[in-house]
């Protein structure tokens, strides 16, 4: 198994170049499957989520290439149902076929979505959806078993909850079924946004792109053609670097990425007392003489993102007094509270708030456990100011979501190195 080995306390300058979403490309990727041409996305990054979702795509019949952040996708030659466990056991994203399967197919089988270390993460209003538009939904052996024979019927679907990756399934099965589907209270994060334009680029009429009410006009199962396109940039990647200036408190831009999808991140920051200079496709974070506390209740897009939570949270740890977390999407969200403790972090969580005490040059290197994805960038950060080595193991989280994240901090100055135990 990999370990990471960080030197703390190294000052860290310059630039780090964002990379694309990998919640936005898994998506896209899984949109092609509606398509009958080949397209060419760029901008993709590379980490292992994608990697794994392009090997379900190569399993259900698909070919691409890949090159130098870029993959072609050929849907044409997709003549399979199947998402099999071996794939959803280690990306739960692969729910994410089913849709779009389905609205071609008329037939999905995807292997049941476990739990997994951020909490239950069920996948019922996905499959509401489905049932709204007209299939039949069993579990069956582990399997959720659709089908559709007739192809998909547009429907009125409100969803109790807001879910990023129900929006999308039910996006992409609209988009091939037959009539109006109107989803009411519909996820509005960037990644969506990007979802339905490429769909409607594409021909797709689609109505209220970015609001919570969208309404699509299906093609009667007539496979799209959908144009080549860029990945938008990584806003949680974008997040995690803004954090590392600042628990580091020290000057880095932030670059290649869309302002405006880091609004509520950069807000916090302010809130920080941090100055973050904005331009058309950067950010910059400047040194501040005091870090303040804060404190965040995590929400859907446009509301501060769950997924920049347990960063915000290392960098709490260096404020001067005492900040909050109410984390509201998920339980079970608070893994990496233990690993920040064994840093020397003095942290308290009850139920779903967590309440930092934070003191600046009090964490000291030691071995920690990544837990989760977003977890792993907490400790990657905690290790950037904590005095001495600290070692990361179960890096493989960090490996689905972070691209070249070693490179990346290396080249601003940090010591890290990976090494297998
Ligand atoms: C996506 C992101 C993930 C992010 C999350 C919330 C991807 C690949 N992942 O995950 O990084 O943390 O959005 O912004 O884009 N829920 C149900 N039933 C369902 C579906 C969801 O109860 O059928 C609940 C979940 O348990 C959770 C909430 O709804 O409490 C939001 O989940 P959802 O938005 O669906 O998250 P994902 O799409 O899995």
């Amino acid at each position: 198994m990999k370990y990471l080995k960080i030197i703390g306390k190294n000052k860290i300058s310059g630039e780090v170049i964002i990379s694309g979403a990998k919640n936005a490309a898994l998506p896209l990727i899984a949109c092609t499957i509606l398509a009958k041409n080949e397209i060419s996305i760029g901008n993709l990054p590379d980490v292992v989520d994608i990697n794994t979702f392009l090997k379900l795509i190569d399993k259900l019949g698909g070919t691409f290439q890949k090159n130098e952040g870029r993959v072609t996708i050929n849907p044409s030659t997709i003549n399979k149902t199947t998402a099999t466990y071996d794939i959803v056991k280690t990306m739960r994203a692969s729910i994410l076929v089913l849709g779009p399967i389905l609205a071609r197919f008329g037939y999905c089988e995807v292997s049941l979505p476990g739990g997994c270390a951020i909490g239950q993460r069920p996948v019922d209003l996905h499959l509401k959806a489905l049932e709204a538009m007209g299939a039949k939904i069993v579990i069956n052996h582990g399997y959720i078993e659709a089908s559709a024979p007739d192809g998909l019927k547009g429907a009125k679907i409100v969803f109790d909850k807001v879910t990023v990756g129900g929006t999308e399934n039910t996006i992409m099965a609209a988009a091939l079924a037959n009539g109006e589907t109107t989803i009411i209270n519909a996820a509005k994060e960037p990644e969506i946004v990007q979802l339905c334009e490429v769909l409607a680029n594409s021909g797709v009429k689609i109505e209220g792109i970015g609001s919570s009410k969208l309404i699509i006009q299906g093609s009667n199962k007539e496979l799209l053609e959908i144009k080549d396109f860029d990945v938008i940039p990584d806003r949680i990647e974008a997040g995690t670097y803004m954090c590392a200036a600042a628990i580091t408190n020290e000057k880095l831009k932030i670059s290649k990425v869309i302002p405006l999808h880091l609004e509520s991140i950069i807000s916090k920051l302010e809130e920080m007392n941090f100055q973050v200079l904005q331009d058309e496709d950067s950010v910059t974070i400047l040194p501040t003489d005091e870090i303040k506390p804060v404190n965040i209740v995590t929400t859907e897009y446009p509301g501060f993102p769950t997924d920049m939570q347990a960063q915000f949270m290392a960098l709490a740890t260096q404020a001067n007094g005492v900040s909050t977390i109410d984390e509201r999407l998920f339980e079970n969200r608070f893994m990496h509270v233990s690993e920040l403790l064994r840093l020397g972090a003095d942290i308290h969580v009850n139920g779903n708030t967590a309440t930092i005490n934070g003191k600046a040059n009090t964490l000291k290197g030691s071995d920690v456990m990544a837990t989760d994805l977003r977890a792993s960038s907490a400790l990657v950060l905690a290790a950037l100011v904590a005095q001495g080595e600290t070692n990361i193991h179960r890096i493989y989280h960090l490996d689905r979501g972070y691209e070249d994240l070693e490179g990346k901090l290396t080249k601003i100055g940090a010591e890290v190195k990976r090494f297998t135990e």
